[in-house]
């Protein structure tokens, strides 16, 4: 059964996301003395990067522990409105004490496919892994990823219909996505499922069909990408839960 939590709206969602990502990264802090987050884009986690970025968190996050990493980029410059660099930049980055050197943004102004390779082998170098194919060894992931679902079934920037779901080689890829920008640079299912905690963040009505059918409905990896981040937990709100069975 997946682990999915319906909280009453998206405020909610973005309140126990906030203390989730704090716990999380604190645990690891404490542990190893980095801790590590991939980032999702989209529009729902602007909320939760904004509560992160508020006075509330400075102390209750070990900014000064962490890396930023992204889950997936659109192919734009990072002063695109497209750009999900831009965005968490403006809602959480600008206001937190993450040294600059431990933002770790995908190359969107770069050709997708260097800017895939060059996000690979950072992602390679930040990990210690070398060679290989992920998932990688343990301690050598993400303390967290951050992920969205699009009303197709997308995550991250594996959008269905492409095969990018099932790429199992490769850490990150460039991705064809039918949604503009068309253009995308995405981590892999495999690095994503690696994660030591995976928090998927879903709100609202538009959701509801999809989320019944990634999460109650027959497993179709490339119809919905979604379903391949394995061992993920679920924060939606009661619209978007609105059609689960459970
Ligand atoms: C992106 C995201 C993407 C997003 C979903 C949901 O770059 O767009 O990484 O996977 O999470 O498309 O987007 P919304 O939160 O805007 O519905």
């Amino acid at each position: 059964m997946p682990d999915v939590q319906v909280l009453a709206d998206a405020a909610s969602v973005a309140r126990v996301a906030a203390e989730t990502v704090a716990e999380v990264l604190s645990n690891a802090a404490e542990r190893r003395g980095r801790c590590s987050i991939a980032l999702s884009g989209g529009s729902t986690p602007r909320d939760l990067y904004r509560r992160l970025g508020s006075i509330e968190y400075v102390e209750r996050v070990p900014w000064d522990a962490l890396h930023v990493f992204w889950g997936d980029e659109r192919c734009v410059p990072p002063v695109d409105p497209d750009s999900d660099y831009l965005m968490a930049k403006e809602a959480m980055l600008d206001h937190v004490p993450v040294p600059a050197g431990r933002i770790h943004r995908i190359r969107g102004e770069d050709p997708p496919e260097r800017a895939a390779e060059e996000y690979e082998r950072l992602l390679r170098r930040s990990f210690g892994e070398a060679e290989g194919p992920p998932p990688l060894e343990d301690g050598a992931r993400f303390d967290l990823v951050l992920l969205g679902m699009g009303e197709d079934g997308h995550t991250a920037s594996l959008f269905p219909g492409t095969g990018a779901v099932l790429e199992t080689a490769r850490w990150v890829i460039h991705v064809r996505a039918q949604a503009s920008p068309r253009n995308r640079v995405s981590l892999t299912a495999p690095v994503l499922s690696a994660a030591a905690r995976k928090l998927f963040l879903v709100t609202g009505m538009a959701k509801a069909p999809t989320l019944a059918r990634v999460l109650e409905g027959p497993r179709d990896l490339d119809a919905a990408p979604a379903q391949a981040i394995e061992g993920a937990e679920w924060l939606v709100d009661a619209a978007a839960a609105s059609m689960l069975s459970a």
